[in-house]
């Protein structure tokens, strides 16, 4: 009863499959393709040390709240490296966030009125989807192909319609949940788009440093000549999921309206975590993290991509990323993977996330993201196994 005091917001938000997603990968008889998590064989030792020292020799900056939008030298670290990364970014231009989604969060809390609407790629992100639902924004999804977003008809539709959207969010590298990348013509063509129209345009690049096969392209943001582009990153991917540190590069129009919105949001991220990113940063441990990380992810997409032909045969298509942590695959015939999806965990004690997840209209019926990064080499193949005979396909 007491549910009838909530927010129309909260009433009409029913999505809990990330909060379900997070239950299930930790039942231990499952082989879980659920979460996006990274697998921690590949965090490194040499934290520990980082961690101790932080302790012993910073503790009072460690431990105390340090400013709204992050530690001046870990911005400052952030933006050497966006640099090196051909992302031209001012240390003032930086807000550090509480994890990307965070990031997100506050960009809807500067832009979004209820109904407002808002452009994403389908399928998506389901946590991004999540959180322009808390802000009840109208979703409108532009469908993918093979090479991403397709730009030309997120064209069309701009024409089309009299309401300008308040922003487009993507992600074009390695996307979550396909693992599929936008190919060079289409970035270049979507930045000119927003920018012609004055559309904020929003790259998430959470996975763009996982590349472990084909040819490195610019990001949205390296290529914005007219300041249309908000990069969204994280340390998620690339360091520790568990220290919740990500970074808004924006604009001047908004970054001090971010800040705003970060202080009312959680006051500050941790300090502890931005010290011991930064030292790990600046002694070369991330870059060798992502090494490792990109050897590994390599090895678990080849396990998986040959047990999926083993398996699924002809009876399916699946993406073959060239970095990033997931496998999107399509199943022929009629199937419904969210109907399937308490069997798969139950009887056949396997887990994935279900395509509907990603549409925001919940399409996606026959099709299931596969992430690839947790699961122990040794398990791939008996995961994928149990998941074509949750399908009847072995
Ligand atoms: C595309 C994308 N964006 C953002 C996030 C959120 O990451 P963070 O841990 O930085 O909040 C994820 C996590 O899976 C993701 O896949």
């Amino acid at each position: 009863m007491m549910e009838e005091m909530f927010a129309l917001r909260a009433k009409q938000t029913g999505n809990s499959d990330l909060a379900e997603l997070f239950k299930l990968s930790e039942r231990p008889d499952v082989i879980s393709f659920a979460g996006g998590f990274p697998d921690p064989q590949w965090f490194l030792p040499e934290v520990e040390e980082i961690g101790l020292e932080i302790l012993r020799d910073k503790r009072d900056v460690a431990l105390q709240y340090s400013p709204v939008p992050g530690l001046t030298r870990v911005r400052e670290f952030i933006a050497r490296r966006m640099d090196k990364q051909g992302m031209p970014a001012r240390t003032e231009n930086i807000m550090i966030t509480s994890g990307s989604l965070q990031g997100l969060d506050l960009i809807c809390k500067v832009f979004l009125d209820p109904g407002d609407l808002v452009v994403v790629e389908a399928p998506t992100y389901l946590g991004a989807i999540s959180v322009l639902d808390s802000y009840e924004a109208e979703i409108v999804s532009i469908p993918c192909d093979s090479e991403g977003l397709m730009v030309d008809k997120l064209e069309e539709y701009l024409a089309g319609t009299a309401v300008k959207p308040k922003f487009v969010y993507t992600i074009p590298t390695f996307q979550n949940p396909s693992g599929r990348v936008l190919n060079l013509e289409r970035r270049k063509k979507l930045v000119e788009l927003c920018s012609n129209r004055q559309i904020p345009l929003i790259e998430d690049n959470a996975y763009g440093e996982l590349r472990y096969s084909g040819k490195e392209l610019p990001t949205l943001k390296s290529l914005d000549a007219r300041d249309i582009v908000v990069y969204l990153g994280t340390f998620s991917k690339i360091f520790s999921p568990g220290v919740r540190l990500g970074w808004i590069s924006a604009p001047g129009y908004l970054i001090n309206k971010l800040i705003l919105f970060k202080q009312s949001s959680d006051q500050t991220s941790s300090s502890l975590s931005q010290l011991l990113a930064l030292e790990a940063g600046t002694r070369g441990l991330i870059e060798k993290q992502i090494e490792i990380t990109r050897k590994g992810l390599k090895l678990k997409r080849d396990l998986t991509v040959n047990a999926l032909e083993k398996y699924f045969g002809d009876n399916g298509q699946w993406t073959v990323s060239e970095g990033g942590f997931y496998t999107w695959v399509q199943i022929n015939g009629p199937v419904d993977t969210y109907k399937a999806l308490e069997p798969a965990v139950k009887e056949h004690k396997v887990a994935y996330v279900a395509g509907r997840s990603f549409y925001p209209d919940r399409s996606g019926e026959n099709c299931l993201r596969v992430c690839f990064s947790l699961v122990k080499e040794d398990y791939i193949e008996e995961g994928i196994k149990r998941l074509a005979r949750v399908f009847s396909l072995a």
